[in-house]
């Protein structure tokens, strides 16, 4: 089955084609002619990820998913939370946002934090949640140089390496975003 996901990001595309399973062909939106950036503006996760794949699905008709994720640190009270792209600027800079958070959490003890990722499908006009969780802790400074985001900051519980020190497939097995395509990878398996 063809599903379009509702990203360009190719670090995205990799990690989720890894994880969704040989019977979905994924298909970004480059390839089914959205250029234009779609707006993000709800309060959460959840809300993201349904407007965006609502936008998708009116705009071509194709079956869609799209995904939203936040790093939810507790001593923060859930922030960055659905900021997190956003952070520090407007324009996604993630070594401003990395030392913004590094910046909060000085003196903090707990340092407990958490990536969420909601993932929103729809298939033939119908909607479906799915979300993936990972816990962790953030390290008092960057660690590692693979991956995005904030994944230099990000140890895993259980784990004595940042995200960014794994391998593409290491962390693709315990991530959030790897829970919640696992998650909806299983639910459409009854289309397959
Ligand atoms: P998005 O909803 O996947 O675009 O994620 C929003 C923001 O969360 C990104 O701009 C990154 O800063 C951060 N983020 C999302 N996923 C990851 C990840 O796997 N590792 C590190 N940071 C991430």
């Amino acid at each position: 089955m063809k599903l379009v996901f509702a990203t360009n990001n190719a670090h995205k595309l990799r990690e989720v084609s890894q994880t969704i399973g040989e019977c979905v062909e994924l298909v970004s939106l480059a390839e089914c002619g959205v250029v234009e950036d779609i707006p993000e503006n709800e309060p959460t996760l959840e809300g993201n990820a349904l407007v965006k794949a609502r936008y998708i699905y009116s705009r071509t008709g194709q079956n869609c998913f799209a995904d939203d994720t936040g790093l939810e640190v507790d001593a923060l009270g859930g922030e960055p939370g659905v900021r997190s792209a956003r952070y520090a600027t407007d324009g996604h800079d993630d070594e401003a946002n990395k030392k913004l958070l590094l910046e909060r959490l000085a003196g903090k003890q707990n340092r407990a934090a958490q990536f969420r990722t909601a993932i929103a499908l729809i298939l033939d006009g119908k909607e479906y949640l799915f979300e993936g969780v990972v816990r962790g802790s953030i390290s008092s400074e960057p660690r590692g140089d693979g991956g995005f985001g904030y994944d230099p900051l990000f140890i895993p519980e259980g784990y004595d390496l940042s995200f960014a020190e794994m391998s593409a497939e290491s962390k693709n097995a315990i991530s959030h975003r790897g829970r919640a395509v696992a998650a909806l990878a299983d639910f459409l398996k009854q289309y397959c």
